[in-house]
């Protein structure tokens, strides 16, 4: 896998979770929230472990997704800063801030730059593991759902905690994928 093609591939995964959904803030699907996320709690960085999609991906042999750190910011106003690294096509290291406003339910945050996408905390325990729904409020089938850790490896019964989610919104096994390896960049 080329270098370029890598970045390119963290472009288009990053757009596909950031740039390109058109978000209205309804929850279709069946996700259950925290009811009193304490998002100060969850300052700080977090591992991004793995990835569930609900469409099958496009090019599995080509995916790599890679792991990466994201640091979560809250402000005192409720929103919060999710401050993560991609490459860019030609190599490059950037780092990216997206601030979120707070929506209307527990644990869910609405991007503040224009695109019409939110996240909703499904499940966290603050210390290890994060348990993250991202949506599109114009098109319930158009979702994934993230594993983040505090460290790298997170136990195998979060890990179940997490299939257990994915199963629940009709992810098939195989497309759940585990990022393995850090991110060059990030
Ligand atoms: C939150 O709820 C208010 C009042 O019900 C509504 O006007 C507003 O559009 C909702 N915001 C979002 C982002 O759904
Ligand atoms: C949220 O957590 C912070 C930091 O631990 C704490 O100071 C604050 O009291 C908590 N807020 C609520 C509403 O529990
Ligand atoms: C909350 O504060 C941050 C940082 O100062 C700011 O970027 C954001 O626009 C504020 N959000 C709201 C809803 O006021
Ligand atoms: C992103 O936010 C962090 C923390 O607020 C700040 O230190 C950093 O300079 C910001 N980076 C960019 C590119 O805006
Ligand atoms: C929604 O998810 C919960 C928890 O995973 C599950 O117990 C429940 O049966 C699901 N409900 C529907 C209507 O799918």
């Amino acid at each position: 896998m080329g270098r370029e093609m890598w970045g390119i591939r963290m472009a288009v995964v990053l757009l596909s979770v950031g740039q390109a959904l058109i978000c209205t803030f309804q929850v279709q699907n069946n996700i259950t929230s925290m009811p009193d996320l304490n998002i100060s709690q969850v300052k700080g960085p977090w591992y991004f472990i793995s990835l569930a999609m609900n469409e099958k991906l496009s090019d599995p042999e080509g995916e790599d997704v890679s792991m990466s750190l994201i640091v979560l910011y809250p402000f005192a106003n409720g929103s919060v800063n999710l401050q993560t690294a991609i490459t860019s096509s030609n190599g490059v290291c950037m780092e990216v801030n997206i601030t979120y406003t707070k929506g209307n339910k527990s644990g869910q945050y609405k991007s503040n730059d224009g695109n019409p996408c939110y996240f909703q905390v499904i499940d966290t325990d603050y210390e290890n593991y994060g348990i993250i729904y991202i949506g599109n409020s114009e098109n319930k089938d158009d979702f994934q759902v993230k594993l983040y850790g505090r460290t790298k490896v997170v136990t195998d019964e979060v890990f179940k905690k997490f299939q257990k989610v994915t199963k629940s919104l009709g992810i098939l096994w195989e497309n759940v994928i585990m990022l393995h390896r850090l991110a060059a960049c990030g």
